[in-house]
């Protein structure tokens, strides 16, 4: 990945910017990192606000923020060297295969999705990125007490995420301010956000904890349940 800037700088980018997996690799996303801790997901970072926050807050959390807009992913890369965070991986790929063939089962304590995409025309729906098949996969990636939260601006696709949910006995609903309580509470700071809560514009949250008990998904043979101690947001 091609990000030009002084030596220095250029190291702590090569650090930090993780390569796309080739097809049918299994990642070990600890493997990334200089040391072990609970490895948590944004889906679609952006530029990287609220990457950049929870890294600051929570240094004992493992962070990998998925982007695909290439401007988007170079502006957060370069956000997140500058200020010389190391718990932070970034990566240009599409998230959705990505969670759904890519990563080991029970290995990500927390899935941030913050400002999806709403595609608001009716027969782009389908392309929106929550669907039952992709909440499978969030569900087999999760560990047992790991939580999904999600964020969005857009009313309609909230209440199609809420559906979504509605079906899925792999999770159950958890108060948003519960689930934030501990770092960012009732805020995840991103950009979107920001943004639109200068406009007046109302903001839809929902929290969503993986069930101990369900089994869902294909197997896949590596397990990270260890490095899952520390649940908290
Ligand atoms: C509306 S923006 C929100 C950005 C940020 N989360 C925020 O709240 O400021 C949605 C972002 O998700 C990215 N995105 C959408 N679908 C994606 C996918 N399947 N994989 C990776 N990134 C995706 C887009 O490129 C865009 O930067």
């Amino acid at each position: 990945m091609q990000i030009r800037r002084n030596d220095a700088l250029m190291l702590t980018l090569e650090a930090i910017i993780v390569e796309p997996p080739i097809e049918g690799e299994i990642v070990d996303p600890q493997s990334w990192f200089d040391s072990p801790g609970p490895f948590e997901l944004e889906i679609g970072c952006g530029k990287g606000g609220f990457l950049l926050a929870r890294a600051k807050a929570r240094p004992d959390v493992r962070l990998l923020g998925i982007e695909w807009a290439n401007k988007f992913f170079k502006f957060a890369a370069d956000r997140i060297a500058r200020w010389g965070v190391n718990n932070v991986r970034v990566m240009r790929t599409d998230a959705k295969p990505f969670v759904m063939n890519l990563l080991p089962p029970k290995s990500v304590t927390a899935l941030h999705l913050y400002h999806p995409d709403p595609w608001p025309k009716k027969r782009h729906h389908k392309r929106r990125l929550v669907q039952d098949d992709f909440a499978v996969a969030v569900a087999r990636v999760l560990v047992p007490g790991g939580r999904w939260l999600i964020q969005t601006d857009h009313a309609d696709y909230f209440q199609h995420i809420q559906e979504v949910m509605s079906r899925r006995r792999e999770f159950r609903e958890e108060s948003w301010e519960v689930a934030t309580s501990e770092t960012h509470a009732g805020f995840a700071g991103t950009n979107y956000e920001i943004k639109y809560a200068k406009e007046g514009r109302a903001i839809y949250r929902a929290a969503y904890v993986r069930t101990p008990s369900a089994v869902v998904g294909r197997a896949l043979s590596s397990d990270c349940e260890s490095q899952t101690s520390n649940l908290s947001l």
